[in-house]
Protein backbone atom coordinates (compact mmCIF):
# COMPACT_ATOMS: atom_id res chain seq x y z
CA UNK A 1 0.00 0.00 0.00
CA UNK A 2 1.27 3.51 -0.43
CA UNK A 3 1.85 5.42 2.26
CA UNK A 4 -0.67 8.43 2.35
CA UNK A 5 0.83 9.93 5.66
CA UNK A 6 4.37 11.25 6.42
CA UNK A 7 5.05 11.53 10.20
CA UNK A 8 7.29 13.82 11.63
CA UNK A 9 10.01 12.08 13.60
CA UNK A 10 10.09 12.39 17.53
CA UNK A 11 12.02 15.22 18.08
CA UNK A 12 12.64 15.51 22.03
CA UNK A 13 10.39 14.60 25.12
CA UNK A 14 6.77 14.47 25.42
CA UNK A 15 4.49 15.77 27.86
CA UNK A 16 1.50 14.14 28.91
CA UNK A 17 -0.93 16.70 30.25
CA UNK A 18 -3.16 14.99 33.24
CA UNK A 19 -6.93 17.55 33.80
CA UNK A 20 -7.31 15.43 37.46
CA UNK A 21 -4.61 13.58 39.63
CA UNK A 22 -6.93 10.80 41.30
CA UNK A 23 -6.94 7.46 41.20
CA UNK A 24 -6.74 6.24 37.32
CA UNK A 25 -4.01 9.20 36.63
CA UNK A 26 -1.65 8.15 39.91
CA UNK A 27 -2.01 5.01 38.46
CA UNK A 28 -0.84 5.28 35.14
CA UNK A 29 1.61 7.73 36.61
CA UNK A 30 3.59 5.35 38.87
CA UNK A 31 2.89 2.69 36.47
CA UNK A 32 5.02 4.34 33.73
CA UNK A 33 7.42 5.06 36.77
CA UNK A 34 7.72 1.60 37.93
CA UNK A 35 8.01 0.06 34.44
CA UNK A 36 10.57 2.74 33.71
CA UNK A 37 12.64 1.51 36.29
CA UNK A 38 12.16 -2.26 35.38
CA UNK A 39 9.89 -3.05 38.81
CA UNK A 40 6.62 -4.02 36.51
CA UNK A 41 5.10 -4.91 33.73
CA UNK A 42 3.15 -2.97 30.96
CA UNK A 43 0.44 -5.75 31.24
CA UNK A 44 -3.14 -4.45 29.50
CA UNK A 45 -1.26 -1.77 27.23
CA UNK A 46 -1.65 -2.62 24.17
CA UNK A 47 1.49 0.17 22.91
CA UNK A 48 3.74 -1.88 24.94
CA UNK A 49 2.82 -5.69 24.81
CA UNK A 50 1.08 -6.08 21.81
CA UNK A 51 2.49 -7.07 18.29
CA UNK A 52 0.87 -6.69 14.84
CA UNK A 53 0.79 -9.18 11.97
CA UNK A 54 2.29 -7.65 8.56
CA UNK A 55 1.44 -9.15 5.62
CA UNK A 56 0.20 -13.09 5.37
CA UNK A 57 0.53 -14.78 8.30
CA UNK A 58 3.29 -17.13 7.16
CA UNK A 59 5.81 -14.21 6.42
CA UNK A 60 6.21 -14.28 10.17
CA UNK A 61 6.28 -10.74 10.49
CA UNK A 62 4.94 -9.61 13.91
CA UNK A 63 6.56 -6.41 15.30
CA UNK A 64 5.61 -5.26 18.36
CA UNK A 65 3.39 -1.99 17.83
CA UNK A 66 5.48 0.28 19.91
CA UNK A 67 8.15 -0.30 17.36
CA UNK A 68 6.08 -0.55 14.25
CA UNK A 69 4.51 2.18 14.76
CA UNK A 70 7.57 4.54 16.05
CA UNK A 71 5.85 5.19 19.48
CA UNK A 72 6.90 7.58 21.98
CA UNK A 73 9.51 5.30 24.46
CA UNK A 74 8.40 5.38 28.05
CA UNK A 75 11.90 7.12 28.85
CA UNK A 76 10.97 9.81 26.68
CA UNK A 77 7.68 10.79 28.84
CA UNK A 78 6.59 13.56 30.96
CA UNK A 79 3.80 14.57 33.21
CA UNK A 80 1.93 17.52 34.21
CA UNK A 81 -1.42 17.64 36.00
CA UNK A 82 -4.04 19.75 37.56
CA UNK A 83 -6.36 18.93 40.93
CA UNK A 84 -8.41 20.33 42.73
CA UNK A 85 -6.45 18.86 45.51
CA UNK A 86 -3.18 19.52 46.75
CA UNK A 87 -1.72 16.35 47.14
CA UNK A 88 1.32 15.58 45.08
CA UNK A 89 1.47 12.66 43.12
CA UNK A 90 2.59 10.31 45.40
CA UNK A 91 -0.04 11.33 48.55
CA UNK A 92 -2.66 11.47 45.84
CA UNK A 93 -1.79 7.61 44.63
CA UNK A 94 -1.35 6.84 48.75
CA UNK A 95 -5.16 8.28 48.84
CA UNK A 96 -6.72 6.55 46.29
CA UNK A 97 -4.99 3.02 47.51
CA UNK A 98 -4.82 1.77 44.26
CA UNK A 99 -1.21 0.70 44.22
CA UNK A 100 0.29 -1.10 47.59
CA UNK A 101 2.46 1.13 50.00
CA UNK A 102 5.79 -0.54 49.27
CA UNK A 103 5.37 0.15 45.65
CA UNK A 104 4.60 3.49 46.16
CA UNK A 105 7.49 4.14 48.48
CA UNK A 106 10.22 2.43 46.19
CA UNK A 107 8.67 5.63 43.44
CA UNK A 108 8.27 7.91 46.44
CA UNK A 109 11.08 10.60 45.39
CA UNK A 110 9.74 10.64 41.68
CA UNK A 111 6.34 11.07 42.45
CA UNK A 112 6.43 13.39 45.05
CA UNK A 113 7.81 15.92 41.87
CA UNK A 114 4.44 15.80 40.29
CA UNK A 115 2.57 18.38 41.92
CA UNK A 116 -1.29 19.59 40.41
CA UNK A 117 -1.22 22.97 38.50
CA UNK A 118 -4.46 24.99 40.24
CA UNK A 119 -7.51 23.68 38.31
CA UNK A 120 -10.10 25.36 36.40
CA UNK A 121 -13.38 23.92 38.82
CA UNK A 122 -16.73 24.56 39.56
CA UNK A 123 -18.75 22.63 41.99
CA UNK A 124 -22.11 23.54 39.88
CA UNK A 125 -20.89 20.59 37.52
CA UNK A 126 -19.40 17.87 40.64
CA UNK A 127 -21.54 18.78 43.50
CA UNK A 128 -19.61 15.76 45.50
CA UNK A 129 -16.22 17.50 45.20
CA UNK A 130 -14.60 20.76 46.85
CA UNK A 131 -10.90 21.42 46.96
CA UNK A 132 -9.02 24.58 47.53
CA UNK A 133 -6.47 24.31 44.43
CA UNK A 134 -8.24 26.04 42.27
CA UNK A 135 -8.09 29.35 39.97
CA UNK A 136 -10.53 32.24 41.16
CA UNK A 137 -9.48 34.76 39.14
CA UNK A 138 -11.64 36.32 36.52
CA UNK A 139 -13.80 34.99 33.80
CA UNK A 140 -13.81 31.38 32.12
CA UNK A 141 -12.67 33.15 29.31
CA UNK A 142 -9.40 34.30 31.52
CA UNK A 143 -9.34 30.92 33.23
CA UNK A 144 -9.06 29.27 29.98
CA UNK A 145 -6.37 31.63 29.30
CA UNK A 146 -4.46 30.42 32.25
CA UNK A 147 -4.75 26.86 31.32
CA UNK A 148 -3.17 27.78 27.83
CA UNK A 149 -0.25 29.46 29.85
CA UNK A 150 -0.10 26.18 32.31
CA UNK A 151 0.30 23.96 29.13
CA UNK A 152 3.34 26.65 27.76
CA UNK A 153 4.64 27.07 31.01
CA UNK A 154 4.52 23.01 31.92
CA UNK A 155 6.58 22.52 28.40
CA UNK A 156 9.18 24.69 29.07
CA UNK A 157 9.63 23.86 32.44
CA UNK A 158 9.81 20.36 31.64
CA UNK A 159 11.73 20.34 28.51
CA UNK A 160 9.38 18.76 26.11
CA UNK A 161 8.77 19.36 22.76
CA UNK A 162 5.47 18.76 22.59
CA UNK A 163 2.31 17.47 24.28
CA UNK A 164 -1.25 15.04 24.35
CA UNK A 165 -3.46 15.71 27.34
CA UNK A 166 -5.93 12.97 28.31
CA UNK A 167 -8.89 13.82 30.90
CA UNK A 168 -8.92 12.07 34.03
CA UNK A 169 -10.55 14.21 36.10
CA UNK A 170 -13.99 13.37 37.46
CA UNK A 171 -17.37 13.20 36.08
CA UNK A 172 -18.96 16.51 35.34
CA UNK A 173 -23.27 16.82 35.22
CA UNK A 174 -24.81 15.67 32.07
CA UNK A 175 -24.60 18.54 29.60
CA UNK A 176 -25.34 18.80 26.04
CA UNK A 177 -24.45 21.23 23.14
CA UNK A 178 -26.12 24.02 23.00
CA UNK A 179 -26.25 27.27 20.67
CA UNK A 180 -23.10 28.39 22.95
CA UNK A 181 -21.03 25.37 20.93
CA UNK A 182 -22.05 26.57 17.16
CA UNK A 183 -19.48 28.41 16.59
CA UNK A 184 -15.72 29.84 17.72
CA UNK A 185 -16.76 33.29 17.96
CA UNK A 186 -19.53 31.89 20.54
CA UNK A 187 -17.96 29.54 22.66
CA UNK A 188 -15.18 32.43 22.88
CA UNK A 189 -18.52 34.79 24.04
CA UNK A 190 -19.99 32.27 26.30
CA UNK A 191 -16.59 31.79 27.65
CA UNK A 192 -16.45 35.46 28.35
CA UNK A 193 -19.91 36.06 29.53
CA UNK A 194 -19.48 32.74 32.13
CA UNK A 195 -22.00 30.57 30.19
CA UNK A 196 -23.12 28.11 32.46
CA UNK A 197 -23.04 25.74 29.26
CA UNK A 198 -19.40 26.03 29.17
CA UNK A 199 -18.00 23.37 32.12
CA UNK A 200 -14.71 22.75 33.21
CA UNK A 201 -13.75 20.08 31.00
CA UNK A 202 -15.03 21.74 27.79
CA UNK A 203 -12.27 24.96 28.67
CA UNK A 204 -9.38 22.32 29.07
CA UNK A 205 -10.21 20.77 25.96
CA UNK A 206 -10.46 24.34 24.52
CA UNK A 207 -7.13 25.13 25.99
CA UNK A 208 -5.55 21.77 24.49
CA UNK A 209 -6.54 22.74 21.16
CA UNK A 210 -5.58 26.32 20.81
CA UNK A 211 -2.36 24.96 21.72
CA UNK A 212 -2.18 22.25 18.68
CA UNK A 213 -2.33 19.74 21.88
CA UNK A 214 -3.96 16.19 21.10
CA UNK A 215 -6.93 15.64 24.03
CA UNK A 216 -8.89 12.64 25.12
CA UNK A 217 -11.76 12.75 27.14
CA UNK A 218 -11.20 9.72 29.39
CA UNK A 219 -15.02 10.53 31.08
CA UNK A 220 -18.45 10.69 29.83
CA UNK A 221 -18.37 14.47 30.06
CA UNK A 222 -19.39 16.53 27.21
CA UNK A 223 -15.82 18.32 26.88
CA UNK A 224 -14.61 18.26 23.30
CA UNK A 225 -17.87 16.59 21.63
CA UNK A 226 -19.53 19.88 20.48
CA UNK A 227 -19.61 21.24 17.05
CA UNK A 228 -17.36 24.26 18.15
CA UNK A 229 -14.72 21.77 19.50
CA UNK A 230 -14.77 19.57 16.77
CA UNK A 231 -14.38 22.03 14.00
CA UNK A 232 -11.24 23.35 16.51
CA UNK A 233 -9.88 19.87 16.63
CA UNK A 234 -9.62 20.31 12.39
CA UNK A 235 -8.85 23.85 12.06
CA UNK A 236 -6.00 23.64 14.17
CA UNK A 237 -4.95 20.50 12.97
CA UNK A 238 -5.28 18.57 15.85
CA UNK A 239 -6.51 14.81 16.79
CA UNK A 240 -9.77 14.59 19.41
CA UNK A 241 -11.00 11.38 20.83
CA UNK A 242 -13.61 10.07 23.64
CA UNK A 243 -15.17 9.14 25.92
CA UNK A 244 -15.39 7.79 28.95
CA UNK A 245 -12.40 4.55 29.37
CA UNK A 246 -13.72 1.61 28.49
CA UNK A 247 -13.11 -0.58 31.87
CA UNK A 248 -15.27 -2.67 34.14
CA UNK A 249 -18.41 -3.80 33.56
CA UNK A 250 -18.62 -2.36 30.04
CA UNK A 251 -15.26 -3.76 29.12
CA UNK A 252 -17.03 -7.68 29.51
CA UNK A 253 -20.28 -6.53 27.99
CA UNK A 254 -18.46 -5.66 24.80
CA UNK A 255 -16.54 -8.91 25.25
CA UNK A 256 -19.66 -11.36 25.74
CA UNK A 257 -22.45 -9.22 23.26
CA UNK A 258 -20.39 -9.70 20.18
CA UNK A 259 -19.83 -13.93 21.02
CA UNK A 260 -23.76 -13.84 21.60
CA UNK A 261 -24.58 -12.16 18.40
CA UNK A 262 -22.06 -14.32 16.28
CA UNK A 263 -23.90 -17.38 17.59
CA UNK A 264 -27.48 -15.71 17.17
CA UNK A 265 -27.90 -16.16 20.46
CA UNK A 266 -30.81 -14.51 21.78
CA UNK A 267 -31.04 -11.77 25.16
CA UNK A 268 -33.90 -11.04 26.90
CA UNK A 269 -32.38 -8.92 29.74
CA UNK A 270 -29.30 -7.90 30.94
CA UNK A 271 -28.74 -6.55 34.45
CA UNK A 272 -25.96 -5.05 35.62
CA UNK A 273 -25.35 -3.76 38.97
CA UNK A 274 -21.63 -2.73 40.98
CA UNK A 275 -20.49 -1.29 44.44
CA UNK A 276 -17.70 0.84 44.42
CA UNK A 277 -16.18 3.14 46.77
CA UNK A 278 -13.65 5.57 45.60
CA UNK A 279 -13.59 9.05 44.63
CA UNK A 280 -15.43 8.67 41.39
CA UNK A 281 -18.27 6.34 43.46
CA UNK A 282 -18.83 9.11 45.37
CA UNK A 283 -18.92 11.48 42.47
CA UNK A 284 -21.45 9.41 40.48
CA UNK A 285 -23.17 8.94 43.62
CA UNK A 286 -24.74 12.31 42.49
CA UNK A 287 -27.82 11.46 39.93
CA UNK A 288 -26.64 14.55 37.49
CA UNK A 289 -23.37 12.58 37.16
CA UNK A 290 -24.64 9.73 37.30
CA UNK A 291 -27.35 10.39 34.26
CA UNK A 292 -23.81 11.41 32.06
CA UNK A 293 -22.44 8.22 32.73
CA UNK A 294 -25.57 6.25 32.16
CA UNK A 295 -25.92 7.59 28.55
CA UNK A 296 -22.56 6.43 27.61
CA UNK A 297 -22.89 2.79 29.56
CA UNK A 298 -26.20 1.98 27.74
CA UNK A 299 -25.76 2.14 24.04
CA UNK A 300 -23.57 -0.51 23.73
CA UNK A 301 -25.79 -2.89 23.50
CA UNK A 302 -28.17 -1.79 20.98
CA UNK A 303 -25.19 -0.81 18.91
CA UNK A 304 -23.95 -4.18 19.02
CA UNK A 305 -26.84 -6.27 19.11
CA UNK A 306 -28.73 -4.42 16.00
CA UNK A 307 -32.33 -5.13 17.16
CA UNK A 308 -33.91 -3.49 14.17
CA UNK A 309 -32.03 -6.05 12.14
CA UNK A 310 -32.77 -8.17 14.58
CA UNK A 311 -35.79 -8.23 16.44
CA UNK A 312 -36.61 -11.66 17.17
CA UNK A 313 -33.43 -11.89 19.11
CA UNK A 314 -32.92 -8.87 20.79
CA UNK A 315 -36.03 -6.87 20.02
CA UNK A 316 -37.34 -6.77 23.56
CA UNK A 317 -34.03 -7.04 25.31
CA UNK A 318 -34.23 -4.89 28.89
CA UNK A 319 -30.95 -3.29 29.81
CA UNK A 320 -30.53 -1.75 33.28
CA UNK A 321 -27.60 -0.60 34.69
CA UNK A 322 -27.18 0.58 38.69
CA UNK A 323 -24.08 2.10 40.21
CA UNK A 324 -23.73 1.98 43.89
CA UNK A 325 -21.73 4.37 45.76
CA UNK A 326 -19.65 1.55 48.68
CA UNK A 327 -17.39 3.22 50.77
CA UNK A 328 -16.26 0.00 52.22
CA UNK A 329 -14.90 -1.30 48.92
CA UNK A 330 -12.84 1.57 47.55
CA UNK A 331 -11.23 1.34 44.03
CA UNK A 332 -11.67 -2.29 44.38
CA UNK A 333 -15.26 -2.38 42.56
CA UNK A 334 -17.25 -5.85 42.57
CA UNK A 335 -19.86 -6.03 39.66
CA UNK A 336 -22.49 -8.57 39.06
CA UNK A 337 -24.19 -9.30 35.87
CA UNK A 338 -27.59 -11.18 35.46
CA UNK A 339 -27.84 -12.10 31.37
CA UNK A 340 -30.87 -13.90 30.10
CA UNK A 341 -30.28 -15.70 27.19
CA UNK A 342 -32.45 -17.71 25.28
CA UNK A 343 -31.06 -20.77 21.94
CA UNK A 344 -32.91 -23.21 19.77
CA UNK A 345 -36.90 -22.71 19.89
CA UNK A 346 -36.35 -19.90 22.84
CA UNK A 347 -35.48 -22.09 25.07
CA UNK A 348 -34.00 -19.65 27.92
CA UNK A 349 -30.57 -20.04 29.51
CA UNK A 350 -29.08 -17.47 32.41
CA UNK A 351 -25.20 -16.43 32.44
CA UNK A 352 -24.07 -14.68 35.40
CA UNK A 353 -20.73 -12.89 35.68
CA UNK A 354 -19.12 -11.92 39.14
CA UNK A 355 -16.35 -9.47 38.43
CA UNK A 356 -14.13 -8.67 41.09
CA UNK A 357 -12.53 -5.47 38.83
CA UNK A 358 -9.82 -3.08 39.56
CA UNK A 359 -11.41 -0.39 37.82
CA UNK A 360 -8.13 1.87 37.71
CA UNK A 361 -5.54 -1.10 37.00
CA UNK A 362 -7.79 -1.61 33.96
CA UNK A 363 -7.79 2.67 32.74
CA UNK A 364 -4.14 2.90 33.63
CA UNK A 365 -3.20 1.06 30.35
CA UNK A 366 -5.75 3.01 28.26
CA UNK A 367 -4.57 6.77 29.35
CA UNK A 368 -0.94 5.34 28.49
CA UNK A 369 -1.98 3.97 24.68
CA UNK A 370 -4.05 6.99 24.36
CA UNK A 371 -1.33 9.57 24.93
CA UNK A 372 1.11 7.43 22.75
CA UNK A 373 -1.62 6.56 19.76
CA UNK A 374 -2.39 10.49 19.67
CA UNK A 375 1.13 11.57 19.67
CA UNK A 376 1.44 9.07 16.87
CA UNK A 377 -1.82 10.54 14.90
CA UNK A 378 -0.44 14.20 15.67
CA UNK A 379 2.46 13.45 14.25
CA UNK A 380 1.21 11.46 11.23
CA UNK A 381 -1.31 15.54 10.63
CA UNK A 382 -4.79 13.20 11.39
CA UNK A 383 -7.03 16.10 13.15
CA UNK A 384 -10.31 16.04 14.20
CA UNK A 385 -12.07 12.79 15.44
CA UNK A 386 -10.17 9.37 15.56
CA UNK A 387 -12.73 6.84 15.39
CA UNK A 388 -10.30 4.30 15.21
CA UNK A 389 -9.55 4.97 18.94
CA UNK A 390 -12.89 3.65 19.63
CA UNK A 391 -11.71 0.28 21.10
CA UNK A 392 -10.54 2.49 24.11
CA UNK A 393 -13.99 3.92 25.06
CA UNK A 394 -17.54 3.43 26.54
CA UNK A 395 -18.96 5.97 24.50
CA UNK A 396 -17.11 6.66 21.16
CA UNK A 397 -17.00 9.72 20.04
CA UNK A 398 -17.92 9.86 16.29
CA UNK A 399 -18.38 12.74 12.89
CA UNK A 400 -21.75 13.40 12.93
CA UNK A 401 -23.84 11.14 11.03
CA UNK A 402 -21.36 8.08 11.93
CA UNK A 403 -22.64 5.11 13.99
CA UNK A 404 -20.49 4.31 16.84
CA UNK A 405 -18.76 1.33 17.22
CA UNK A 406 -19.19 -1.12 20.02
CA UNK A 407 -17.91 -4.49 19.37
CA UNK A 408 -14.33 -4.53 21.38
CA UNK A 409 -13.46 -6.80 18.26
CA UNK A 410 -14.46 -4.71 15.03
CA UNK A 411 -12.97 -1.83 17.51
CA UNK A 412 -9.93 -4.07 17.30
CA UNK A 413 -9.44 -4.83 14.01
CA UNK A 414 -9.69 -1.12 13.01
CA UNK A 415 -7.65 0.20 15.25
CA UNK A 416 -4.92 -2.02 13.70
CA UNK A 417 -5.71 -1.92 10.19
CA UNK A 418 -5.50 1.96 10.81
CA UNK A 419 -2.19 1.87 12.22
CA UNK A 420 -0.77 -0.66 8.85
CA UNK A 421 -2.46 2.25 7.14
CA UNK A 422 -0.30 4.76 8.84
CA UNK A 423 2.84 2.86 8.14
CA UNK A 424 2.23 2.35 4.24
CA UNK A 425 1.37 -1.19 4.91
CA UNK A 426 -1.98 -3.13 3.82
CA UNK A 427 -4.62 -4.03 5.78
CA UNK A 428 -5.02 -7.26 7.01
CA UNK A 429 -8.93 -8.85 5.99
CA UNK A 430 -8.29 -11.99 7.06
CA UNK A 431 -9.41 -13.33 3.96
CA UNK A 432 -7.35 -16.99 3.66
CA UNK A 433 -4.40 -16.15 1.66
CA UNK A 434 -4.92 -19.38 -0.84
CA UNK A 435 -7.86 -17.93 -1.72
CA UNK A 436 -7.23 -14.38 -1.94
CA UNK A 437 -5.77 -13.91 -4.97
CA UNK A 438 -8.31 -15.91 -6.95
CA UNK A 439 -10.83 -13.54 -5.19
CA UNK A 440 -8.88 -10.72 -6.58
CA UNK A 441 -8.50 -11.90 -9.96
CA UNK A 442 -12.61 -12.32 -10.01
CA UNK A 443 -13.28 -9.15 -8.87
N1 LIG B 1 -11.42 4.12 36.82
C1 LIG B 1 -11.95 3.73 35.71
O1 LIG B 1 -11.88 2.59 35.34
C2 LIG B 1 -12.67 4.70 34.85
C3 LIG B 1 -13.32 4.20 33.73
C4 LIG B 1 -13.98 5.08 32.90
C5 LIG B 1 -13.97 6.42 33.18
N2 LIG B 1 -13.36 6.86 34.29
C6 LIG B 1 -13.43 8.28 34.56
O2 LIG B 1 -12.13 8.78 34.73
C7 LIG B 1 -12.20 9.87 35.64
C8 LIG B 1 -11.16 9.66 36.73
O3 LIG B 1 -11.49 8.53 37.50
P1 LIG B 1 -10.78 8.31 38.91
O4 LIG B 1 -11.19 6.97 39.40
O5 LIG B 1 -9.35 8.64 38.81
O6 LIG B 1 -11.53 9.41 39.79
P2 LIG B 1 -10.92 10.22 41.04
O7 LIG B 1 -12.10 10.84 41.71
O8 LIG B 1 -10.02 9.38 41.84
O9 LIG B 1 -10.01 11.33 40.34
C9 LIG B 1 -10.54 12.43 39.68
C10 LIG B 1 -9.72 13.64 40.10
O10 LIG B 1 -10.10 14.73 39.28
C11 LIG B 1 -10.07 15.89 40.07
N3 LIG B 1 -10.87 16.88 39.39
C12 LIG B 1 -12.21 16.96 39.28
N4 LIG B 1 -12.56 18.03 38.54
C13 LIG B 1 -11.42 18.61 38.15
C14 LIG B 1 -11.12 19.75 37.35
N5 LIG B 1 -12.09 20.48 36.82
N6 LIG B 1 -9.82 20.05 37.13
C15 LIG B 1 -8.82 19.29 37.68
N7 LIG B 1 -9.05 18.23 38.45
C16 LIG B 1 -10.34 17.89 38.66
C17 LIG B 1 -10.58 15.43 41.42
O11 LIG B 1 -10.18 16.30 42.45
C18 LIG B 1 -9.94 14.05 41.54
O12 LIG B 1 -8.71 14.09 42.21
C19 LIG B 1 -13.64 9.92 36.17
O13 LIG B 1 -14.37 10.87 35.45
C20 LIG B 1 -14.15 8.56 35.86
O14 LIG B 1 -15.55 8.53 35.68
C21 LIG B 1 -12.70 6.04 35.12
Amino acid sequence: MDRVFSIKPRDGKLLVLLPGMGAVATTFIAGVEAIRRGLAKPIGSVTQMQTIRLGQRSEMRNPLIRDFSDLCPLDEIEFGAWDVFEDNAYEAAVRASVLDRYLLEQLKDFLQTIKPMKAVFDRSYVRNLDGPNVKTEGTKYDKAQALREDIRSKLSETGSTRAVMVWCGSTEIYLTPGDVHESLAAFEEGLRNDDPQIAPSQMYAYAALMEGIPYANGAPNLSADSPVLEQLALDNEVPIAGKDFKTGQTLIKTILAPGFKTRMLGIKGWFSTNILGNRDGEVLDDPDSFKAKEVTKAGVLDTILQPELYPDLYGDLYHKIRINYYPPRGDSKEGWDNIDIFGWLGYEMQIKVNFLCRDSILAAPIVLDLALFLDLAGRAGMSGIQEWLSFYFKGPHVKKGHVQEHDIFIQHVRLKNTLRMIAGEDPVTHISEHYAPELRSEA
